[in-house]
């Protein structure tokens, strides 16, 4: 949630911050700014910004106009995704301090910034937007109006701040640093030859470096040509970063021919999921978790399961109750993360809380996790994004390899979070002593399977994108998925990736609950997808959503089926099918969310919305 970008260095400062922008814009897009310190010869050194609502192209376009003969010699600029102030000129980001000496960027929610603006509004201060940022460039002018030292002034403001923040902040006559503080937000640093990079994340440097330094909470981190890199705590002790190597390269947050990031991130799924499965299986059979902090008779000792998440993470975990609860026989529970900690949930050292988070930094799930430590159960985190702080704060970690997720509606994560999900499931049936040994080996060779099989729902998803442009054309304006058993979270799913791209009303629902009052929403020509799972094995679910597909049809529904291939029952009563490739049960999410996806991204092309950033939302949910 809002992109962060600072750099130091001889290249040109401006076409850095804007590129890393650019990268970062999944962050947050109603609005951007960039602050830039110039030191011309002979002259004072002054500080010039810019700021514009809208996409960043808005600033680009007004920066494209200026003369730019003069090289800036270091700078900071945002892209936002507003939390306090609508979207405007005045509220984008940097803002100024009264003396105009200092510009400041901010990533979070200060939560005192009431108090803290009455005060300096007592004091004479007159604010100039609606956001709970000024606040932070206004005390940060007043301490550095003390001693002029950036680095100093910060770990003062810091001290009276509350809430979960990220700041960058450049002074206007110190044309060779840049500060940043974090708490509770994230802020990596970049390390170039003689030059270095502060941003949200890897991403916005990657061009230029991939060797990075994790910052721990609570620290401010100084970069200037002069002096490199300097690391200490909100409490004035010197510390350190943790340096590590980004495995990934810019060719992976490109396009990479496709026209959005969604499509190349769809297509990606069969490779993203092999990679997640790659290496996690050893030679025994046993599942390899990345990091663990518990012992074997840790998870022995489990008698109960959560699992916390948000969003596309949290349907993600509504599949994995259904298969932790039949391979292990433990009771599992999913909760929404911003829900878990205020109903006061029954935990101690015995539960397991599963947090599944692409971002690893969302704060619904953050504050669930820190709920959870404080009620001593233990933490296993699922996520792609490695030192992310969910992970850090987790007991036992398993990563996601998605690879960066730019498209803020979540495909292959999803896809990812599955397989690992899975593997978290039978790694909890073997430590305690596997009750179905030949399902569980059984169920591994089929998640080998399952990329090949993405695959080739991939290959044939024509006949999906054809409906989807039908249902444009008609002009639909609702849209209902129903499923049962695993089938209910995928239509939950395929149902959040409608509304969140296409902007139409779309639910999912268990198909059993129709009858209990949604089957009033059906009208002549309603589309209805019906997720059907295989007439094979668990039979008794098949025949319960044909006779589901028949009471909407009865109503006027025309239903769009997504079945296993060679599924005759189905064909013979929907109005359209597509069929994936025959899998366990427990295991068709991989398949069947697939269509899904590209019917929400196919359909909210067709209506002209911007697939890879849609309306209001932010790839990265960082307040709560
Ligand atoms: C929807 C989507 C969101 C995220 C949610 C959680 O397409 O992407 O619903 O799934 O914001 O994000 P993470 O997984 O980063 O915690």
């Amino acid at each position: 949630m809002c992109g962060i970008v600072g750099y130091v260095g001889a290249r040109s400062v401006v076409d850095v911050v804007i590129d890393g922008l650019r990268r970062l814009e999944y962050r947050g897009y109603d609005s951007a700014g960039v602050a830039l310190v110039y030191q011309p010869e002979g002259a004072d050194p002054y500080l010039a910004f810019d700021k514009k609502a809208g996409k960043l192209a808005n600033l680009e376009a007004v920066l494209d106009g200026q003369d730019r003969s003069l090289e800036a010699s270091c700078g900071i600029g945002h892209t936002r995704w507003a939390t306090h102030g609508v979207p405007s000129d005045r509220n984008a980001h940097p803002h100024l301090s009264a003396d105009g000496r200092i510009a400041l960027i901010h990533n979070g929610i200060i939560e005192n910034f009431g108090q803290l603006r009455a005060e300096l509004e007592a004091d004479g201060v007159e604010f100039l937007s609606d956001t709970d940022t000024e606040v932070a460039a206004h005390l940060l002018g007043r301490e550095y109006a003390a001693d002029g030292d950036l680095t100093e002034a910060m770990t003062r403001v810091c001290a009276r701040l509350e809430g979960a923040f990220t700041l960058l902040a450049v002074a206007a006559d110190d044309p060779d640093t840049v500060v940043g503080a974090r708490r509770n937000s994230p802020l990596v640093v970049g390390l170039g030859d003689g030059e270095y990079f502060l941003a949200s994340d890897v991403a916005a440097f990657i061009a230029y470096t991939t060797d990075a330094v994790e910052l721990g909470q609570d620290q401010i981190v100084t970069i200037s040509r002069e002096s490199g890199i300097t690391v200490r705590g909100f409490d004035g002790k010197p510390s350190e970063g943790k340096p590590f190597s980004v495995d990934w390269d810019i060719a992976a947050a490109e396009k990479g021919g496709f026209e959005t990031f969604m499509r190349k991130e769809i297509n990606e799924q069969p490779t993203a999921v092999a990679d997640t499965l790659r290496g996690r299986i050893d030679e025994t059979g046993q599942i390899v978790l990345d990091e663990v902090r518990m012992s074997d008779q840790d998870f022995r000792d489990i008698d109960k399961v959560f699992i916390i998440a948000c969003g596309t993470s949290y349907h993600a975990g509504l599949v994995t109750k259904y298969a932790i609860e039949h391979w292990t026989r433990i009771p599992c529970e999913v909760e929404l993360a911003s829900e878990f900690r205020y109903r006061d949930p029954v935990l101690d050292r015995s539960t397991l809380v599963v947090a599944i988070s692409q971002s690893g930094e969302t704060m619904d799930t953050l504050m669930a996790v820190r709920h959870a430590k404080d009620q001593k159960a233990r933490v296993l985190s699922i996520s792609n994004t490695v030192g992310s702080t969910i992970p850090r704060e987790s007991d036992a970690v398993l990563y996601t390899r998605a690879g960066i997720e730019v498209a803020v509606a979540s495909t292959k994560a999803f896809l990812t979070q599955l397989a690992a999900c899975y593997l978290v499931g039978l790694h909890l049936a073997q430590v305690r002593g596997i009750k179905y040994a030949d399902e569980v080996s059984a169920v591994l060779d089929e998640l080998v399977a399952a990329p090949g099989k993405i695959a080739k729902v991939i290959e044939n998803l024509e006949p999906v994108r054809e409906m989807a442009r039908q249902c444009a054309a008609l002009g639909t304006d609702r849209v209902l998925f129903i499923g049962r058993h695993v089938g209910y979270p995928v239509a939950l799913e395929g149902a959040l990736k409608l509304k969140e791209l296409a902007y139409l009303h779309a639910e999912g629902f268990a198909a059993g609950e129709l009858k209990h009052g949604p089957i009033s929403l059906i009208e002549d020509g309603t589309p209805v997808i019906a997720i059907v799972p295989s007439p094979r094995g668990r039979s008794l679910l098949h025949d319960k959503i044909i006779s589901n597909i028949q009471e909407v049809k009865a109503r006027g529904a025309k239903v769009i089926a997504i079945c296993e291939e060679g599924d005759r029952i189905t064909a013979a009563h929907a109005d359209f099918v597509f069929e994936t490739p025959a899998s366990p049960t427990l295991l068709s999410p991989l398949l069947t969310a697939v269509p899904l996806q590209e019917f929400a991204a196919e359909l909210a092309t067709a209506l002209g919305r911007d697939i890879d950033q849609p309306r209001n939302l932010a790839k990265s949910v960082t307040v709560e």
